[in-house]
């Protein structure tokens, strides 16, 4: 078993069942997770990034008590679609797997979403569970069972509600990372802070450059807080019909960056970063946020290298692009904004023109 960075675990209360997060590092991956695999099947899915990295290991310890089968999609954002869904069918057919079987996707969100959604369609749903190896993996996708693909013409369009078995989260991960995958990390992290806590947004201020510099005991601290509100949010409203939604802060105007610029592109994360400031600007102008607060907002982003300026979009076709999100309801979009640092809300009460002002503003 791994030994918990933090002796106090975590556990996800959901109501399909409760799961644990286990945050460390330097852990033996097979003997972490194999208390949570029930059957004799395993598949790991994983990407022609990670596998050289991370694949080998696990694979060998876990071929010592279980029937182990590796299906290794090709990297990228771009992949995250029904064909690389169809390519973890085919290796549990042809594997023979059933019901029995256990995924365990060994990667980022990306991976942790396919693996899940895969999980969650195989047989009617067979069991999982999540190595999460990137930043914004270990705060935010492994947690909370949302799973999917994107369609072209949105992100994240086609999935389902599934929870993983456990999250296992080693921060030494993080040290083969690429320094502007953590940055797009840090947009999730920083997100929580502006959505749920400013102290903790004063805390980022002081230690984001520890973060960046790989300390993983501050990096496991931050992830634990993360993980923290996280599976406090899940736990009151699993299927985001309220206060989940309020996860999404910045990836209305983030989605649009992605779609709009072609998938991988820009980075999930930074994409949200810009995001965020745009929902703070748009937030200024409804009178919640002064200029103190988005001046603040974006000198973090800043620290945390991330982009603040989202790339020249076409109103009407940000605006049409808004129009596919998942929080729209009876063909109104509704945004989430900041009444203050801390404190997020969930609206369709704006005006259109100021949000339009924003979309048109390139450069903040
Ligand atoms: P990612 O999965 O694409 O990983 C980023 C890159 O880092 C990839 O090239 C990957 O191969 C590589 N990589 C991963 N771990 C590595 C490691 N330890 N060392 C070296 N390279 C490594 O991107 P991501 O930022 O982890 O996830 C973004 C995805 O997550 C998006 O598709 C987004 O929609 C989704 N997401 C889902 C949720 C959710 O709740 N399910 C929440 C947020 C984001
Ligand atoms: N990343 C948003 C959510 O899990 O709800």
């Amino acid at each position: 078993m791994a030994t918990p960075l933090f002796n106090d675990g975590l556990t996800v209360h959901t109501q399909s069942h409760d799961y644990p997060i286990v945050i460390t590092e330097q852990c033996d991956m097979a003997a972490s997770i194999a208390p949570y695999i029930k059957g004799q099947q395993v598949l790991i899915v994983t990407n022609d990034t990670i596998a050289p990295l991370y694949l080998q290991p696990l694979q060998q310890q876990l071929a010592k008590s279980f029937t182990v089968a590796v299906c290794i999609l090709s990297d990228g954002e771009q992949y995250k679609n029904q064909d690389s869904i169809n390519k973890i069918y085919d290796t549990l057919m042809m594997h023979h797997f059933n019901r029995d079987v256990t995924l365990v996707a060994l990667g980022g969100g990306v991976v942790g979403d396919m693996t899940g959604f895969a999980a969650a369609s195989f047989m009617r749903g067979v069991d999982f569970i999540q190595i999460p190896t990137t930043l914004l993996s270990q705060v935010d996708s492994s947690v909370g069972g949302k799973t999917g693909i994107n369609h072209p013409q949105g992100k994240n369009m086609i999935g389902a509600f599934w929870q993983p078995q456990m999250v296992l989260a080693d921060m030494s991960t993080l040290q083969t990372l690429p320094a502007r995958e953590l940055s797009a990390g840090l947009a999730e992290v920083i997100k929580y802070a502006l959505i749920m806590d400013e102290g903790f947004l004063s805390w980022l201020e002081q230690n984001l450059p520890a973060m960046m510099a790989l300390d993983l005991a501050i990096l496991g601290k931050a992830v634990k807080r993360c993980c923290e509100y996280k599976a406090s949010v899940v736990a009151q409203d699993e299927r985001e019909s309220g206060v989940r939604a309020l996860l999404n802060f910045g990836h209305t105007f983030g989605h649009v960056i992605e779609t709009h610029e072609g998938y991988g592109n820009w980075l999930h994360g930074e994409a949200v970063a810009a995001g965020m400031l745009q929902a703070a600007e748009l937030s200024q102008k409804m009178g919640c946020l002064n200029s103190d607060d988005v001046a603040r907002i974006k000198r973090v982003l800043i620290l945390a290298n991330l982009p603040i300026t989202p790339p020249a979009i076409d109103v009407d076709t940000a605006l049409d692009l808004m129009g596919h999100d998942k929080k729209v309801k009876r063909g109104q979009i509704r945004l989430i904004l900041l009444k203050s640092i801390g404190q997020a809300v969930l609206t369709d009460d704006f005006d259109v023109q100021l949000l339009s002002d924003v979309l048109s503003q390139q450069v903040v």
